[in-house]
């Protein structure tokens, strides 16, 4: 593990039975608290961007916003919210996914994203893929290409991965760690 990986792993809080029994919850609090972890994962995200040749950061609400708008400024790009359904005021899209139980929707205003783009995807936790997967159709849908997937962290332990690799169809999936 390089240094910065344990900077990271150091900074977040395992909260058991939340929220609810037999979930322990990754709490990232403490790492948006401690000003050089969230540089470092802020510079490592920037770097994956780069490196892609992204175009565009989309961050998947509500976390995805906290760590993506940074790594969009710092590597000079615009920045993309994904919302939950119905909290935005253009014209959208939309897309539905499933969860344990039930489903959920999520949606970009259509004019932000337009051929030519290159999407970085950022958000802190790849759990089974849901959420991840219905970005990637919501920027694919816009006319838009997807340049990768960038987590803090991914869930060894679900099929987040393998559900994403045929959606990405050959774009990295890059966690900083996986827990
Ligand atoms: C959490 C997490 C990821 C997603 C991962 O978001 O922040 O976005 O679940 O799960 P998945 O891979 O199974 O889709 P959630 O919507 O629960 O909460 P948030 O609004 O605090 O980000
Ligand atoms: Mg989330």
């Amino acid at each position: 593990m390089t240094d910065i990986q344990e900077l990271l792993l150091s900074r977040i809080r395992d909260v058991a039975d939340y929220p609810e029994p037999g979930v322990m919850f990754k709490d990232i609090t403490p790492l948006l608290a401690d000003p050089a972890a969230f540089t470092a994962l802020t510079d490592a995200f920037a770097e994956i961007a780069t490196r892609t040749g992204a175009t565009k950061v989309v961050g998947l609400e509500a976390r995805g916003f906290i760590l993506g708008a940074p790594v969009a400024l710092r590597a000079g790009l615009g920045f993309i919210p994904v919302r939950k359904a119905g909290k935005l005021p253009g014209a959208t899209l939309s897309q539905a996914y499933d969860l344990e139980y039930g489903s959920a929707e999520i949606e970009v205003h259509a004019e932000d994203l337009a051929a030519g783009d290159r999407v970085l995807i950022v958000d802190d936790v790849l759990a089974t893929g849901g959420t991840a997967e219905a970005s990637i159709q919501l920027i694919q849908r816009a006319g838009a290409r997807v340049a990768g997937v960038a987590v803090l962290m991914e869930l060894g332990f679900l099929p987040g991965r393998r559900r994403l690799e045929a959606a990405l169809d050959g774009a990295p999936l890059e966690s900083l760690l996986t827990v």
